[in-house]
């Protein structure tokens, strides 16, 4: 995963996504950000997974709680999606993220990426440079 990051990283990539369903349970949210929590309320989350496995309540409820509750996890999220309502409403908040994410980097944000990295570098080694002839 960290020689894909690099790879797109040098190919200079602005963002990159992770699709991790255990980030927080394998501590890979400390790396990322921002993080993005697709929401649902339990009940909704119970209802829908027995539909889609067509299982027993007792099991998809045991696979639910063999996970961090998604209430725990909206709660160590930057970014929540709300995904009770319909397919659309998640497409209009997805373009919302989207729009939130592609925005330009604050400065902190831009010392820490890719370029900001070239820029330190560039400035570092014209600095030495600089120095070197006038000594
Ligand atoms: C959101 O809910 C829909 C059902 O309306 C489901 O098919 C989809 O997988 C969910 N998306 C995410 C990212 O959880």
């Amino acid at each position: 995963m960290l020689m894909e990051v690099l790879k797109l990283w040098i190919k200079g990539c602005s963002i990159i996504v992770f699709d991790v369903p255990l980030l927080f349970e394998a501590k890979i949210d400390k790396w990322t950000k921002p993080i993005v929590v697709i929401w649902i309320d339990p009940e909704t989350q119970l209802q829908r997974l027995m539909t889609r496995d067509g299982s027993m309540e007792e099991e998809a409820k045991s696979r639910i709680n063999a996970q961090m509750s998604l209430d725990l996890k909206r709660s160590k999220a930057d970014i929540v999606i709300d995904n009770t309502s319909s397919l659309e409403a998640l497409h209009e908040q997805f373009q919302k993220v989207l729009a939130q994410i592609t925005k330009p980097l604050t400065w902190t944000e831009f010392v820490f990426s890719r370029n900001g990295a070239f820029l330190a570098l560039f400035s570092t080694f014209v600095s030495v440079s600089i120095f070197k002839k006038s000594s």
